[in-house]
């Protein structure tokens, strides 16, 4: 009972932790995040141990300085960053170790840091690392002291700019760990799990492991040992390792839990390292059995069942509290996203988080993982390309070698709308074909278990990275018309699309009157160039690569070859506030605003992608009288709907053909606008839109009231201006101001504007379109958090969060 008990304890810490992290006294995985000095700018010998850091900012990690600056018009950042500022910063921390753990290893993880960071322990460089989004480690245990004293010290340069063609984010903006180890021990990233035979009524769990071990006479053993999710364990299996070379044992298993991303089950495999008959290391790595198909005809199956891959692209950044990894964070836009019918996630350019992955694996999404936004020729002046000759095998290997037991990955991206793709033939810039093939060697050594892919903008099959034959799928950026022509041009091979829709929604906003739902020539022009930035919540504009939500769908659903696509974006992203530059600064192509707030077409989603009842019309009901207004419906699960102005009948509608929405043209009168939704001549659903008064109140209400008091759980407030009847005002932008008493802090603001220039970190927001977003974040302490928000001519509102 004890075991299960102290397995209990392992397994949870671990689901809270990344996966591969293991515990218990053989291994400690220390979170290193509190407690570091922070100063922004450069600064002489401040790798010096004997360096004065005593006036530099005490902070926490992980941070993002970016997101603490002001929106800067002139900022080298540009549209593409978001218009916040780059630059180059220190953080230092000092630290004391036990003398009862002198002769162990002892490393740090770095989970990414943005960019350019050189690491220095007790004065003596450790290395640089140039590329912003890949994980890595250096070996302390040369340089420690044990009796006094140490000091580690990062320089992160992201001062060149633009590097990038969205926000980016600098700093330490991931988790930082220290990790304690015996001499002898299971290599970094080097337990390696995969399922090659997987059936419902058996599978085999092969064990790769590379180990580190001092020449001994002692005889050494790996015990790999497999528990279910109870907790019980299922299966053993011994191996006798030859030193440092990969080594390899399998585990059968009888009617296998199988993984999915409705069943996301997860087993557990606890792999021992013995010398002698002492454990000299373990390590717990999470594991899904699960087996996947690409096929030329019926697209994509996971453990036989035929599904289409519905996936979004998004960036790494957290809206307000930019690109500082909170695992809380991530989770709320997955739970959002999950809740949309959303299945996969491509992460959009670069290696993500690895909390991205593990909520991945624990919660049922695909994930694309991909690893360059381009290769040898630039995209920005600064960006990557500086580097990817020396660096690129290094970062692609350390980024399989990270991710490969995730049983959410199921495809490697190895770059997206490459720009070797154009390179004339012949010319010095020709590389594309030649890289491509080295680029797939380095991910199949390592890792053969799912396809690789690009992400093409030329969707040619001259294109070098299609015709060199390198890939498995072939990945198409846009061009829709070329879906349809697929199998013909591209006959045997393999859909899916990488990128798709690139289509332009602000929440809260809609072009009057009906022209608003006029397809948009494909060219930029007068739809677009609105005076006031915004873009019409009706899906009706894209990109002029791109395709509306509702044609891109619809193209998608009709045909099985296509296995499924990532549509750009889930969510809003600060920077590429395309059409736009100046005063936009973040993204319009989201599904989901930055604040986290739906935009009305991710209720078609919903009604396509779920099983839920569906109903869901827009826009708002306040107009001026008389104003035609179009009013659009999604709804599933029913035959028709009625709409109902004032309790009078406007009409039934129901979609035809392959329609995704109804809709009525209505003269605005003030009032209730009410529809019903009805099955077989039964009510199924009723939802309405009410005319708002002035505004009277505010309302507060948290996605989560209690909280962990772990100085890093989070409380999603969302702030509303209502009437006095609790409608709230569509059309509100008032100034809401924010204090907080008790064990809590703010952390960030937002309200899904493109166009507000509010500092993110500040204690204030304006509603936008009736309603904004305040972020509270624990401290250690637990206790009561109360949130007060005030606004001018309202009466003061409050909210207890509780903190435990
Ligand atoms: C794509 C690109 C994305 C984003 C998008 C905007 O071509 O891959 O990163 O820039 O366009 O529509």
């Amino acid at each position: 009972m004890k075991n299960v008990v102290q397995f209990f304890f392992v397994v949870s810490c671990l689901f809270m932790s990344v996966s591969c992290r293991s515990t218990g006294h053989v291994r400690q995985v220390n979170n290193f995040d509190e407690g570091w000095r922070f100063h922004l700018g450069d600064t002489l010998n401040a790798q010096s141990p004997t360096f004065n850091d005593g006036m530099w900012r005490k902070l926490d990690l992980p941070h993002d300085w970016s997101i603490e600056g002001r929106f800067d018009r002139n900022s080298p950042a540009g549209a593409g960053g978001g218009y916040l500022n780059g630059g180059l910063g220190w953080y230092r921390k000092t630290f004391t170790l036990s003398p009862s753990q002198k002769g162990e290893k002892v490393f740090i993880d770095f989970d990414g840091v943005y960019r350019n960071s050189t690491v220095w322990i007790n004065g003596h460089e450790l290395g640089f690392r140039p590329y912003g989004y890949i994980s890595f480690r250096y070996d302390l245990t040369p340089y420690l002291h044990w009796d006094k004293p140490n000091v580690i010290a990062v320089k992160v340069d992201n001062s060149q700019q633009p590097n990038s063609r969205w926000y980016s984010g600098s700093g330490i903006y991931r988790n930082v760990h220290l990790v304690f180890t015996h001499q002898d021990r299971f290599a970094h990233w080097g337990i390696y799990v995969t399922t090659p035979e997987v059936s419902q009524a058996k599978a085999t769990v092969k064990v790769q492991f590379q180990t580190k071990v001092e020449p001994t006479k002692e005889p050494v053993t790996i015990q790999a040992q497999l528990y279910d999710a109870h907790g019980k364990l299922v299966a053993s299996a011994k191996a006798i390792p030859v030193k440092d070379t990969l080594n390899a044992t399998t585990i059968e298993i009888n009617t296998p839990h199988l993984w999915s991303t409705t069943d996301p089950y997860l087993y557990t495999l606890v792999s021992s390292l013995y010398v002698g008959n002492k454990i000299e290391d373990q390590v717990s790595t999470s594991v899904g059995i699960r087996y996947f198909n690409f096929d030329v005809n019926k697209g994509f199956s996971l453990n036989g069942k035929p599904m289409k891959i519905l996936g979004v692209c998004d960036h790494h950044d957290l809206g307000c509290l930019g690109s500082a990894v909170n695992k809380r964070a991530i989770e709320r836009q997955l739970e959002i996203l999950k809740n949309m019918g959303c299945n996969a996630i491509r992460t959009s350019h670069n290696p993500p988080a690895p909390e991205l992955l593990d909520l991945a694996d624990h919660m049922g999404f695909l994930i694309m993982d991909e690893a360059f936004d381009m290769w040898m020729i630039h995209k920005t002046k600064y960006d990557y390309s500086r580097y990817f000759a020396q660096w690129h095998k290094e970062d692609l290997s350390d980024q399989i070698r990270r991710d490969r037991n995730h049983p959410s990955v199921i495809i490697w991206s190895v770059g997206n709308e490459i720009p070797e793709q154009a390179a004339k033939k012949g010319s010095p810039e020709d590389r594309g074909a030649a890289i491509m093939k080295e680029l797939c060697s380095i991910v199949r050594g390592l890792d053969d278990t799912r396809p690789i892919v690009t992400a093409n903008s030329n969707p040619e099959p001259t294109n070098p990275l299609i015709s060199c034959g390198a890939t498995d799928l072939i990945g198409m950026n846009y061009h829709i018309e070329d879906w349809l022509t697929f199998p013909k041009v591209y006959p045997g091979k393999k859909l899916i699309i990488t990128e798709s829709t690139s289509a332009l929604e602000t929440r809260g906003w809609y072009r009057m009157p009906s022209d608003s739902i006029i397809r948009v020539p494909k060219e930029w022009n007068i739809p677009y160039s609105t005076p006031n930035h915004l873009c019409s919540a009706y899906d009706n504009t894209s990109a002029p690569w791109g395709s509306t939500h509702e044609e891109t769908w619809k193209v998608v659903k009709a045909h099985p070859y296509i296995s499924g696509m990532f549509i750009w974006t889930g969510f809003d992203y600060i920077g590429e506030p395309t059409p736009y530059t100046w005063p936009s600064r973040s993204s319009y192509f989201g599904i989901i605003d930055l604040a986290g707030f739906p935009k009305d077409v991710y209720y078609m989603y919903q009604s396509e992608w779920t099983h839920k009842t569906v109903l869901h019309i827009f826009p708002h009901w306040n107009w001026k009288p008389g104003q035609m207004v179009d009013i659009w419906c999604y709804y599933n699960n029913a035959d028709e709907v009625e709409l109902f102005l004032n309790g009078k009948s406007l009409g039934k509608r129901h979609k035809t053909g392959d329609e995704l929405h109804v809709m009525w043209s209505v003269p605005f009168e003030p009032g209730v606008l009410k529809a019903v939704s009805y099955k077989n001549g039964k009510a199924v659903k009723m939802v309405e839109e009410r005319t708002a008064g002035p505004a009277d109140h505010i309302t507060l209400a948290a996605d989560r009231n209690l909280i962990h008091a772990d100085n890093s759980d989070l409380s999603f407030v969302t702030v509303k201006i209502t009437d006095k009847n609790g409608t709230m005002v569509p059309t509100a932008d008032n100034l809401v101001h924010f204090t907080v008493t008790g064990p809590g802090k703010i952390v960030g603001v937002d309200n899904g504007s493109e166009i507000d220039h509010d500092p993110f970190k500040a204690n204030y927001c304006h509603a936008f379109f009736g309603k904004c977003l305040v972020v509270i974040q624990s401290t250690h302490k637990p206790g009561v958090i109360h949130l007060t928000a005030t606004s001018e001519g309202l009466p003061a509102r409050n909210l207890p969060i509780f903190s435990k």
